[in-house]
């Protein structure tokens, strides 16, 4: 059975699912260029279905992700086009008048400046008003009907919060513990959090769905408060947050600790703000940035372990499966391990909303496929790949006046460059899913060089000056370099980790600067063979199993997903290589 899975809200995407085997995802903003994109994701679907070979008359089942999206919000792109100006716009002119002022407003209106109905793809004879989630629903399947030639009963909608669920459960590595699956978000389809559990390949039991988890918005709005894009930003709060005295950050905490409880397996409200943003902007006015981040980020920490904690004794389930937006925090996810009563805790490559259409086309397997299939999801290289060939035929088109010098280079090549500090453009096999690098769209280097973060900073990613950069270890070198005494699953930079005297010495680089905790990419060479080699490469030049990994991108752009997305960033940055599929192309003639 053929099955697709969309998402079309924000950070629009494309699963396929053949007789249970996760064959192909990718997100829509990959190949139109412009981060979050949010509608209809019409090309992730044609590159989900050329890498499988299928033709849309051949698909059985679209499984649509998010039972209700109203038509406004596919007319007013907020997660994909709003500016940080236009997020606090929307706070000072939209919900500051509602909530505090009484008076009814319409969203379209005050935002008709970014109304793009022209990019509307859905059948608006069936939508009577911007409010319509019903006339909305109705005009989402008859596009996806007609497009694929599919009958009333073989178009479904999923939960957004079970699309969540399922999505950590296909992706949990295979055996046959029975899960404690989590969610939690900003919100999505009336809830911003459940709780779940069940076994691999069996239908979940659904032991909470809450709209009362308000960690998610608490967080986005303390990022705006920062100055920094909601939705997106939230990882730069949390790196922020160890940079803060405890001491001189107890007034922001407590700003946010009388607010939200849990209680039980669900969360109350000891002081219930009018809002989620007036309330806390009022209350930390005086606050230092770093004492603010410190705030909401303990505070999220503090909460997520209790509830998850609770979870576990409710249900005396230990092994857990935590998915959804806020799972992405990865040091609150570290508290979580670090639990006593936690045995293990399992987040999936790409858990915010990019993903739903993973669960949702696993849903759709589960519940009403064939379920004698298991489902299969082998590892988070889901996308789009170029072979030697093709990357050749585009580099001699390219770079006919040369500019640059092309040639084909070994993983030796490429381990020696490492060594010597140059930081270098990796594009190699199929795309990861998700937002974070796995080593197939990396910028990488040398993360024993204390001065890469610079360098990098300088020449090519402007990050801001107190994130830190990650590594992509070799499994084998794991323990080396991380404290993981419970053997938690690495390899999707979804977890933080303390991190050895042997990291401090060889990987700086790659270390959170202040606290010198770690987001790793832990590298198998089943998962990625090329990219294990290199490391391996890199390991017998210079002792060290790890590199740099940093996202292939610039700024504010989206990863990288083809040669000459590849080509233009390297074009337009400070990179001194660029590898794509065994062909090096130099700034410099490479020694
Ligand atoms: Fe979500």
């Amino acid at each position: 059975m053929i099955i697709l899975g969309i998402n079309d809200g924000h950070q629009a995407s494309a699963a396929l699912m053949v007789d249970g085997v996760l064959v192909a995802a990718a997100a829509e903003e990959r190949f139109t260029r412009h981060k979050n994109e949010h509608g209809y994701p019409r090309h992730a679907i044609a590159a989900c279905l050329k890498l499988a070979g299928i033709e849309p008359g051949d698909v059985d089942h679209v499984a649509i992700a998010t039972r209700e999206l109203p038509p406004s919000y596919f007319m007013i792109r907020r997660d994909s086009d709003f500016s940080i100006t236009d997020f606090w716009r929307e706070q000072t002119d939209y919900w500051y008048p509602t909530l505090y002022e009484g008076r009814t407003l319409s969203y379209a209106e005050v935002f008709k400046d970014k109304y793009r109905p022209e990019n509307f793809v859905y059948d608006r004879s069936l939508i009577r008003d911007d409010r319509d989630v019903a006339g909305m629903q109705a005009a989402r399947k008859k596009y996806v009907r007609d497009a694929f030639g599919l009958s009333e009963s073989q178009v479904s909608f999923r939960d957004h919060h079970a699309c969540h669920a399922y999505y950590g459960l296909l992706a949990v590595p295979e055996d046959d513990r029975e899960f404690l699956v989590m969610t939690a978000d900003g919100f999505g389809d009336r809830a911003n959090a459940s709780i779940w559990k069940g076994r691999r390949d069996q239908p979940l039991q659904e032991i909470l769905h809450t709209d009362q988890c308000h960690i998610g918005r608490m967080y986005r709005y303390a990022t705006l408060l920062l100055g920094m894009k909601p939705a997106e930003h939230e990882y730069k709060v949390m790196g922020l947050a160890p940079y803060a005295s405890p001491e001189f950050s107890q007034n922001a905490y407590q700003v946010y600790a009388e607010t939200l409880q849990v209680e039980g397996l669900d969360f109350v409200y000891k002081v219930r703000p009018k809002d989620n943003f007036f309330h806390f902007r009022d209350r930390l006015a005086g606050q230092r940035f770093d004492a603010i981040a410190y705030g909401i980020q303990r505070r999220t920490e503090e909460l997520i372990c209790d509830w998850i904690g609770n979870a576990v004794r409710a249900t005396g389930l230990r092994d857990v499966i935590f998915s959804g937006g806020v799972a992405q925090n990865i040091k609150a996810n570290k508290r979580v391990w670090e639990l006593d009563l936690v045995n293990d805790i399992f987040v999936p490559p790409g858990a915010h909303d990019e993903s739903l259409s993973i669960g949702a086309a696993y849903m759709a397997h589960l519940l009403d496929g064939d379920c004698t299939q298991p489902g299969k999801f082998a590892n988070a290289y889901l996308g789009t790949s170029y072979d030697t060939d093709t990357v050749s035929r585009f580099l001699k088109h390219e770079i006919r006046d040369g500019r640059f010098g092309v040639r084909q280079a070994s993983l030796l090549d490429v381990a020696k460059l490492l060594a010597d500090g140059c930081v270098i453009g990796w594009m190699n096999g199929r795309m990861e899913f998700g937002a974070r690098a796995l080593g197939s769209r990396s910028i990488i280097t040398n993360a024993k060089d204390p001065d890469a973060i610079r360098k990098i900073n300088m020449q090519i990613k402007m990050r801001d000056f107190w994130m830190p950069f990650a590594p992509s270890m070799l499994a084998e070198r794991a323990q080396d370099y991380i404290v993981n005494p419970k053997g938690i699953d690495g390899r999707y930079m979804t977890m933080a980790f303390e991190t050895t005297a042997q990291a401090h010495a060889e990987i700086p680089a790659a270390l959170h600067p202040y606290d010198r905790t770690v987001r790793p990419n832990i590298v198998t060479a089943a998962d990625n063979p090329t990219y294990h080699q290199l490391i391996r490469e890199f390991e017998k030049l210079t002792g060290v199993g790890a590199v740099l990994n940093t996202s292939f991108n610039l700024h504010g752009e989206p990863v990288v997903e083809s040669p000459a997305d590849a080509l233009s960033t390297f074009e337009r940055s400070g990179m001194e290589h660029l590898y794509m599929s065994g062909w090096l192309v130099s700034k410099k003639v490479a020694a």
